[in-house]
């Protein structure tokens, strides 16, 4: 006699396209588990770090302080080295997914300095597969890590327009979401989002906007401090109800954004 041992994996989604909604629907859509909910991610700004002394010694003064309360996930952004590096490569005909890595850089070199600062404190700056690894380890052992903002796109970088369009903004988001991460704020060197740039011509008229929505600003054509594409992935969230926008300038002020009081611009999820 002969026995059958072999075990059928059955599988929902075996027998179908993957293109179909309607079929991947009833299997797909439930909501992801969070990860790291404990975890606070603080994106901090090239644009600050470009400032130097004045602006870092404060800033990390401040996260010094919050590690005794938080596990903090510090995201770093690029700032004006970038920036040239960028009208360098486009003079030269470089394109997007070449100039994406050289920005990402300047990011991970930001990073290094801040974790340099907070080194005493345990802090090291780890790179992306670390953090898509062994982030729970590290935050086991220390009580933050410092890693670039920016997503590894290099050249998959989508080609839509010839500056990286998934910058330090977006990165944070789609890494906290994907974490279901507590909290995500981002640190600019303004108070928040305003109705026009406070720094632009007409900046003397710009209101701070206390509160809105992805979409809303999505729908809007002004300049932003924030990456466009960050209010695109955060109409389809899964995890993250919300981002504050805050002031690293003002001391302070990511204290208490952690602490969940509004300080700055808080921008809403979803679609509505
Ligand atoms: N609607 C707006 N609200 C606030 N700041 C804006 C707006 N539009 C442009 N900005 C400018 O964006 C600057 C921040 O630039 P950004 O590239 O986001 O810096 P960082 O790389 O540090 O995030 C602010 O200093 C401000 O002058
Ligand atoms: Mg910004």
């Amino acid at each position: 006699m002969t026995t059958n041992t072999i075990k059928h994996v059955l599988s929902p989604l075996a027998q179908q396209t993957l293109q179909n909604n309607d079929l991947t629907r009833p299997v797909a859509n439930i909501q992801p588990i969070k990860l790291l909910p404990w975890l606070q991610v603080v994106k901090i700004g090239g644009r600050l770090i470009d400032r130097g002394a004045e602006a870092i010694l404060p800033l990390v003064e401040e996260l010094r302080k919050l590690l005794p309360e938080h596990r903090l996930l510090i995201l770093t952004g690029a700032g004006v080295r970038a920036r040239h590096v960028y009208s360098v490569g486009l003079d030269l005909g470089l394109p997007v997914g070449s100039l994406a890595p050289l920005a990402a850089s300047e990011a991970g070199q930001n990073g290094h300095i801040l974790a340099a600062m907070l080194s005493s404190e345990g802090v090291s700056y780890v790179e992306h597969p670390t953090v898509a690894d062994q982030l729970a380890i590290h935050l086991q052992a220390a009580p933050a890590v410092v890693g670039s903002a920016f997503p590894p796109y290099h050249h998959h970088e989508f080609p839509h327009s010839r500056i990286p369009r998934h910058r330090g903004d977006t990165g944070a988001f789609l890494l906290a979401d994907a974490l279901g991460a507590a909290g995500l704020t981002i640190v600019e060197d303004v108070d928040g989002v305003y109705d026009c740039d406070p720094k632009g011509a007409n900046g003397s008229e710009a209101k701070l906007i206390k509160e809105t929505s992805a979409t809303a600003l999505y729908e809007s054509d002004g300049s932003l401090p924030v990456d466009r594409d960050l209010v695109d992935v955060m109409r389809n969230a899964s995890n993250l109800k919300r981002v504050q926008v805050v002031n690293g300038l003002v001391p302070g002020r990511i204290t208490a954004a952690l602490r969940g009081e509004h300080v700055g611009t808080l921008i809403h999820s979803g679609k509505a």
